[in-house]
């Protein structure tokens, strides 16, 4: 194994994210604990997980063998005294306060020596490390959505992180037959920051009545996009998705062009987030 020091992973948050980062880590053979403080997100996770990997095993890219092996090497847990291993990857909410309180727990209970990885979008892994008990641990590690499927991790070097940590994050990531990109801490990294104006002109565009959502997705489509603006931030969960312009915007000292979209917040507030509660700016099945 290219990672022989980790053994097992611990994947804090079991929405979105986290339950498709545990399906690749337990995939790659680790044992993985599974975190979230609500238990109905656990059970979510694992009916979400034993789906995808249902559709992998028919579409022949694993074997019964690994589809039972990945469903084994799973633990999910609301304790968090159970949370033992070498490795976290944190993708709880987008919240600085949030991620940190959990980095701090998890030292206590594993000791300096533990690596933890953040799968933030956008809070900057420097101000995280200089609230965290042992800033050089901490590294990013930037999935994409699905994680089961995108090839493409976003590997954080923070001002802090260690040399060798990055190095080892990195061989984890191509380990997990994922593509890592080294990147500086910068507000949105690289495709966040550069992905800003897809969205928000999208929404520009709806909200001074210049186009529909429907419009725009089959036009963005059309010209070769895997999928228009509004049906990916849908995707993404409209909450995560404008935190992640909010803290671009701020970070960057508000440039006008990118302030973030108020019928995205009008969404939010009415709870509608997308996929996950099967309405956003479109409705799902229920
Ligand atoms: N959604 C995306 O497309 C996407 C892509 C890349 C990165 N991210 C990042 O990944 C992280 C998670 O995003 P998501 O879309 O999976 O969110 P989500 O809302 O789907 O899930 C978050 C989960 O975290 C849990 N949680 C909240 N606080 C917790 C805590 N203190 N301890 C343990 N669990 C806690 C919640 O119960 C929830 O299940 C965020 O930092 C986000 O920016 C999201």
């Amino acid at each position: 194994m290219a990672n022989n020091t980790i053994h097992t992973i611990i994947v804090c948050g079991a929405g979105t994210m986290g339950s498709g980062i545990a399906q690749v880590a337990a995939t790659a053979g680790f044992k993985v604990i599974q975190f979230d403080l609500n238990e109905s997100m656990l059970v979510r996770a694992a009916e979400s997980m034993a789906k995808s990997l249902q559709k992998f095993l028919e579409k022949g890219k694993i074997g019964t063998e690994a589809f039972k092996d990945a469903i084994s090497n799973i633990h999910y847990t609301s304790d968090i005294n159970e949370c033992k291993g070498e490795l976290v990857i944190e993708a709880i909410i987008e919240n600085k306060e949030a991620k940190v309180g959990l980095f701090n727990q998890l030292f206590t209970i594993n000791g300096p020596q533990l690596i933890v990885a953040s799968n933030t979008s956008s809070i900057s892994i420097d101000l995280i490390a200089e609230s965290i008990a042992y800033p050089v641990q901490l590294v990013g590690m930037h999935f994409f959505n699905p994680a089961p499927i995108m090839k493409l991790v976003e590997v954080i070097k923070g001002k802090y992180t260690s040399p060798a940590i990055v190095q080892q994050i990195t061989d984890l990531a191509l380990f997990m037959q994922k593509a890592p990109v080294i990147c500086k801490d910068s507000p949105g990294f690289i495709v966040n920051r550069v992905a800003r104006p897809y969205y928000l002109e999208a929404m520009h565009l709806v909200q001074t009545g210049k186009a529909t959502i429907e419009q725009v997705d089959a036009v963005l489509a059309s010209i070769g996009f895997k999928m228009g603006p509004f049906k990916l931030m849908d995707l993404i969960g409209l909450d995560i998705n404008y935190s992640v312009s909010t803290i671009v915007w701020e970070d960057l000292g508000k440039p006008l062009r990118l302030k973030p979209a108020s019928i995205q917040k009008d969404k939010i507030e009415q709870g509608l987030l997308g996929v996950k509660t099967k309405i956003g700016f479109y409705q799902y099945e229920k």
